[in-house]
């Protein structure tokens, strides 16, 4: 692809992100009953499923970012599996938002901008940061969602599957990252990405 069709691309990319539903290709983890959960709670997982949302919509621009600039074709062919199970996380998350009633986050415009400026710069800084990077971000998300499942309210089992099916292939892209030579990030980095996070999370399970 040229540049300008690389700009396309993410744009059109960025645009089906934040504004279509997208489609999975495996089936929703979260097809079982739906219990009944009062208002609170409802409202919690609503708002905590929001926050995993924007964590998937951040995932489809650094995923796009990384697949621009990776230079190993097997390593891009590794990394667009993943980037096809992280539209499968999108498309459960949004699902599960509108089974409790709750809304996506206003500024899933922005998130996808700065997500992909994030992955186009680690890009930039060859396969073995590249992909530490995204090791790194995938492990944190992992963490992330570990503390979710404290959060869920415990009757809530089709938010609970969403998420430990989100786990376990987020643990997976990790991994996949670190085989193809992903170095380990400084600490200051992992600390900075951690508080970064940790404002988007703020942030999202607001507005
Ligand atoms: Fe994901
Ligand atoms: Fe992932």
């Amino acid at each position: 692809m040229n540049r300008l069709d690389q700009i396309i691309t993410t744009f059109d990319l960025g645009l089906r992100t934040v504004f279509a539903s997208p489609h999975a290709a495996r089936p929703y983890p979260g097809s079982g009953p739906e219990a009944d959960l009062g208002e609170a709670e409802r409202a919690r997982a609503a708002a905590l499923m929001r926050v995993n949302h924007v964590g998937e919509v951040c995932a489809q621009a650094l995923y796009a970012g990384q697949a621009l600039t990776a230079q190993n074709e097997q390593v891009r062919a590794e990394l667009d599996q993943a980037a096809k199970e992280e539209t499968d996380h999108l498309a459960w998350c949004e699902q599960r938002i509108n089974e409790l009633g709750g809304r996506k986050s206003l500024l899933n415009p922005l998130w996808f901008g700065g997500a992909f400026a994030l992955g186009a710069a680690a890009g930039l800084l060859g396969d073995k940061w590249n992909l530490g990077f995204l090791a790194e971000t995938e492990r944190q998300v992992e963490a992330h969602l570990d503390g979710h499942l404290q959060q869920l309210p415990e009757a809530d089992a089709k938010s609970r599957a969403v998420v430990e099916q989100m786990k376990t292939d987020e643990a997976r892209h990790a991994q996949t990252a670190v085989d193809h030579g992903g170095a380990p990030l400084p600490s200051p980095v992992k600390w900075a990405m951690r508080l970064a996070a940790d404002v988007m999370r703020q942030t999202a399970s607001r507005i």
